[in-house]
Order: C-alpha cells, then sequence, then structure tokens
C-alpha cells in the first residue's frame, strides 16, 4: 500500500460503504472476464453471446449474496450473528431485516442501466446501491410488508434548504401510499417545536392530504413528523386540519432517559468545541444553539466547502466520543451539506419512536414493516445512518431518486390489489 493510498483508505474508510464496496469488487471479475469487447471477426450472435454471459454471471454472484443474506439472518435468529459467514467476510455489514430479491433486482436495473452490457464501465457503486434498493422494495411489497414508510427531508425529499411545495412531483405518491394504509412519517434533523414551522417545509404536502378527497379522515391521521431526530413528535389532525405537537411523555421511550441537564452538559461542551473549530480552521461560520442541537452554519454571503465541513464534523464526533458525559446520551453529529449539527437523539430513535407510538394505535410495526428514505447513509457524519438498527432502508441521492424509488413501489404495491 503506497503511503497515499493509505492516507486515502483510512481517512475517507467512514465515506465508504464496506458492503457495497465488496459487491462492487465480487462483480469486477466478471466484468473482466466476461464483459469483453468481441474479436471483430464475431458476428453478432456470438456478440450477444458474449453480453449474456457478463449477464449471467453477475445474476450468479447476486444469487449467492441472497443464499449469504439468508443465512446471516438465520445466524442471527439463531443467537449466533458472528457464525454468519457474511459478518465474517464484511464485518461491517448492517442488520437485514428482510431477504433480498437480489437476482429480480439486477434483472430489473439491468435493462434500466445496461449493467451486463457495458464493456467500459465496471457496475459501479450507484448501480449496486439501487440494486440493493429494488431489493428491499421488492422484499416489502411482496411479502405485503410495509407498513411504516419514513422520509428524510434535505435532498430527499426536497433540494437541500429548500421546502416540499405542491407542485412537487412527490405528492401523488405520498397520497397513493397513505390510501393504501401505509403510514407515512417523515424523520427529520430539522428540529422546532412549533407546527408552523413544519408547515412552511412541507406545504405542499399537508394541503394536499387536508383537500385529499381519496384519502379517509383516519388515513389523513396517518401522516407522522418526527422532527429533530427524535424529539418533537406532530401529527396531521382532522379536527385542527393541521399539524397538532405531540407532547413528550406520550411517545418518549424509556431508554430515553437522559435528563435535561444532561442534554445540556453535551450540547455546552459541543457548542465550545464548535466554537473553537471555527476559530483554529478559521473558518466564516457562526454556531446556533437550540432547544435539543447545535449547529454550525456559514456567515451571510459565506459558503463553508465540502472539507471544511467534513474536517468539523470528523473533530466534533471524535470530541464528543470521548466525552464521558456524552456516553449516557444517544447523539449524532453530522455534515448536513452546508452546515454541521450535534443533534440529541438520532433517526435510529426518531424511527423506534415512531413503530412505539403506532402500537397504542394497536399496530404493530416492527423493522421489517418499516422503510426509511434518506440521503445519509456514510457511516460517520451522516444522520440517516443510524435508522439502520431501526428499519429497512434505501438510500437515494436526489429528490428525482426518491420519485423513480416511489414510483417503482407504487408499481410493485399495485401488483397486490388486496393490499
Ligand atoms: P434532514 O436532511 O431532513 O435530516 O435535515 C437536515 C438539515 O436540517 C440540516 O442540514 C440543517 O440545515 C437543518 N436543520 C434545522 N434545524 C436543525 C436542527 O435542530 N438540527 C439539525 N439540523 C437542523
Ligand atoms: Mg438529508
Amino acid at each position: 500500500m503506497t503511503s497515499r493510498y493509505r492516507v486515502d483508505y483510512q481517512l475517507k474508510e467512514h465515506r465508504r460503504d464496506a458492503f457495497i464496496e465488496w459487491i462492487k469488487n465480487l462483480l469486477a471479475t466478471p466484468f473482466v472476464l466476461y464483459a469483453i469487447k468481441p474479436h471483430h471477426l464475431l458476428s453478432s450472435v456470438s456478440e450477444h453471446i458474449v453480453n449474456s454471459d457478463a449477464t449471467r454471471h453477475y445474476a450468479d454472484i447476486f444469487k449467492s449474496l441472497e443464499r449469504l443474506i439468508h443465512d446471516d439472518i438465520e445466524m442471527n435468529k439463531a443467537g449466533v450473528p458472528m457464525e454468519s459467514r457474511l459478518k465474517q467476510l464484511v464485518p461491517q455489514v448492517g442488520s437485514f431485516f428482510t431477504e433480498l430479491p437480489l437476482v429480480e433486482a439486477f434483472y430489473i436495473q439491468d435493462i434500466k442501466r445496461s449493467i451486463g452490457k457495458r464493456r467500459l464501465v465496471t457496475p459501479s457503486f450507484n448501480d449496486i446501491r439501487i440494486i440493493l434498493n429494488t431489493a428491499q422494495l421488492l422484499a416489502l411489497s411482496k411479502d405485503k410488508k410495509l407498513k411504516l414508510i419514513t422520509f428524510d427531508g434535505d435532498i430527499t425529499l426536497y433540494d437541500d434548504g429548500m421546502n416540499l411545495q405542491s407542485d412537487s412531483p412527490l405528492i401523488g405518491n405520498l397520497l397513493n401510499l397513505l390510501s393504501r394504509n401505509i403510514i407515512v412519517g417523515i424523520v427529520t434533523a430539522a428540529g422546532y417545536r412549533e407546527p408552523h414551522k413544519y408547515y412552511t417545509r412541507l406545504e405542499g404536502l399537508i394541503d394536499a392530504v387536508k383537500s385529499s378527497q381519496i384519502l379517509t379522515d383516519k388515513q389523513k391521521e396517518n401522516l407522522l413528523i418526527m422532527g429533530g431526530e427524535a424529539n418533537f413528535l406532530f401529527r396531521f389532525s382532522n379536527k385542527q386540519e393541521s399539524l397538532v405537537f405531540i407532547p413528550e411523555n406520550e411517545w418518549r421511550l424509556e431508554k430515553m432517559d437522559w435528563s435535561l441537564d444532561e442534554m445540556n452538559t453535551v450540547l455546552d461542551f459541543a457548542q465550545e468545541n464548535l466554537q473553537a473549530l471555527i476559530g483554529k480552521l478559521n473558518l466564516p461560520a457562526v454556531v446556533i444553539r437550540k432547544e435539543r442541537a447545535v449547529g454550525m452554519i456559514a456567515k451571510p454571503g459565506f459558503k463553508l466547502i465540502r472539507e471544511q465541513l467534513e474536517e468539523t464534523v470528523l473533530r466534533i464526533d471524535r470530541n464528543l466520543s470521548s466525552f464521558k458525559p456524552a456516553e449516557k446520551i444517544q447523539w449524532c453529529a453530522f455534515n448536513g451539506g452546508s452546515d454541521v449539527w450535534v443533534d440529541i437523539g438520532d433517526k435510529a430513535l426518531g424511527v423506534q419512536v415512531l413503530q412505539n407510538y403506532l402500537l397504542d394505535w394497536g399496530i404493530e410495526v416492527n423493522a421489517e414493516n418499516t422503510l426509511h428514505v434518506g440521503d445519509q447513509f456514510a457511516s460517520r457524519g451522516s444522520n440517516d445512518y443510524a435508522s439502520r438498527s431501526a428499519a429497512c432502508t434505501c438510500w437515494i441521492s436526489s429528490p428525482a431518486e426518491t420519485k423513480d424509488l416511489l414510483d417503482d413501489l407504487v408499481s410493485y404495491i399495485s401488483e397486490w390489489a388486496t393490499w
């Protein structure tokens, strides 16, 4: 390993997804051996054979991955997770709450992305990410398992710092899911106690739910918002025709047993650290303190570059990890794309609060019935990552990808009329 490579590898490891990278390496062999350019003398018939050879080998790999995931699920059920062969091969791999029909997903995406026909571009990180998403959607729709779908806000439902307006192409799909009695949640870091602030951010969706002729009153109330990771819960109310705040004592989980003082100690420490980093890195930024969060944002007229945001989030994450009072509290430090935040709680708790709250309505929703869709799944400095321990997940990279994902989900579940 050259030192340059070592530096790149060690310092950016948190930005790589070990499971996706591993699959990418597995697919590189058939790409090298079978996705070859046919000799100019080969007929179009043999060119076809060469192409389908690569496709078949990719599909074989996905078949083997299906088996490894099946084995992983079985080993976890048997209480011996370390016996999972997949876990031994990729120690960083997360939990699988459903089987994944990867071969079917591969064939679906192969048509759209010309994966098997490509000769110069190997199966990429994005190809694999999208195949995994498709497999997850198929698994959740085929077994009619999906009961709760949660979305991140920025980048997932709308562009960074923007709002969900009435012209958003996602609204039709979100109403469609609600009309099938699927509960729709928004689990966002954006944390406010006042419902009108979420109305501003989600106006298009809330107005569409309010005026919908296809949704029943009960279905309209299946819209939930968890703000500030796991700090402020809201629900659409027919009576009030708007979002209503649900007091914390109605949903707070037992394990969220930290006091106001304990939260403030952690936030004070994070605030001092962010302030110090602004000085040390000479950043054109200011610190904002909120009730359950502390953030660093650019000064008006300035922009923080990606490297500054990354450096800040990794340093604050490291400092908090060795701060004793922070051990008792679940917290989350992340790079929001143009700002850095430290929040009390995380999206695993946010999703679990919704699951637990639904139990009070008599709806049992476990991780295998929940899908969280988000854009931040790198292991450190990203806030959707935590949701992996509480839900199945789909990793998107833009609101346009969320739209494609929802189109696919709606089409898969439409095949089961009695959903
Ligand atoms: P998300 O992508 O929906 O989780 O929203 C993340 C973004 O929300 C951050 O990048 C911030 O710009 C914004 N935000 C507003 N208030 C807060 C807060 O209290 N904590 C974290 N992020 C916040
Ligand atoms: Mg986001």
